[in-house]
């Protein structure tokens, strides 16, 4: 563990964009965690990594499972500085580059399933929160946490988890060096980062997204809030909104929600 800790720490530290390097053997959430140094006025592209969370979070209230050992739990904070209704697109930019980094390691393609699941021989292989915490004074200030299921084998995932997850190591049968992998991760985060940034909205990755997005004229089941709606997928809007066509042919644009394939 420390080999993960020291090497994490030194090659983190050494990309000349991340500002700082928090690392936990087990935290209760990396998101919820640097969340707090956020507010305590941490900079921007400070990174957390933990080996283990208690209480990792997934989307829509529900729990990340977050074992030892094994695994990628990873936050970082940025403030990027565009409008709030582009901070949307910023989750699907978070799935398109998982999604590279996944097929780069696996030599297998990546679907992602909107707004970010990503998917490898349709089993979720990572997955990826955002918490925006914005203010008056600072502007957006967005944390991207991101789980990858590297070196796990399918004991760890309890229950009905094992049917619908796989990992790196069930894919290949290979293990992953995870602090390389994060290096990798970083790298490319902030290599799109900066086309997002320089571009905001969806327009500026549409197409590295679209060529894993395999959702188009999927008849969907969507649950958004107290809010269901049933249709068939048209694509993605400007800002990352999910198009969907409705049984009465109107067309409705979903801002967030949970996507089940019918
Ligand atoms: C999902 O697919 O439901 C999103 C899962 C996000 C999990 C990651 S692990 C690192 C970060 N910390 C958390 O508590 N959650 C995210």
């Amino acid at each position: 563990m420390d080999g993960y800790r020291n090497t994490v720490i030194n090659d983190l530290g050494l990309l000349g964009f991340v500002n700082d390097v928090v690392y936990y053997d087990s935290v209760d959430s990396t998101n919820t965690l640097i969340s707090g140094l956020a507010r305590g006025g941490a900079g921007e592209w400070t990174v957390v990594v933990a080996d283990s969370q208690s209480e990792g979070r997934g989307r829509q209230g529900r729990v990340w499972h977050s074992p030892p050992g094994v695994n990628i739990y990873t936050s970082f904070m940025v403030k990027p500085d565009i409008s709030y209704k582009h901070v949307p697109a910023m989750s699907l930019l978070a799935g398109m580059v998982v999604a590279t980094l996944v097929e780069q390691c696996t030599g297998m393609p990546a679907e992602i399933k909107w707004p970010n699941d990503i998917l490898v021989k349709g089993r979720k292989v990572s997955g990826i929160l955002l918490d925006l915490l914005s203010d008056d004074h600072s502007g957006n200030c967005v944390v991207v946490g991101i789980g990858i299921n590297v070196n796990a084998d399918a004991s760890v995932y309890p229950g009905s988890l094992a049917e619908t997850s796989t990992s790196l190591l069930l894919l290949t049968g290979r293990t992953f060096d995870r602090a390389e992998m994060l290096v990798s991760l970083y790298s490319l985060f902030y290599k799109w980062y900066k086309v997002y940034a320089g571009h905001p909205g969806f327009d500026g990755i549409r197409e590295q997204f679209m060529q894993r997005f395999r959702m188009i004229g999927e008849h969907v089941r969507i649950m958004s809030g107290p809010e269901t709606l049933v249709g068939v997928v048209e694509g993605i809007d400007e800002y990352g909104g999910l198009v969907v066509m409705d049984p009465d042919k109107r067309m409705v644009t979903v801002k967030s929600g949970d996507v089940h394939l019918l």
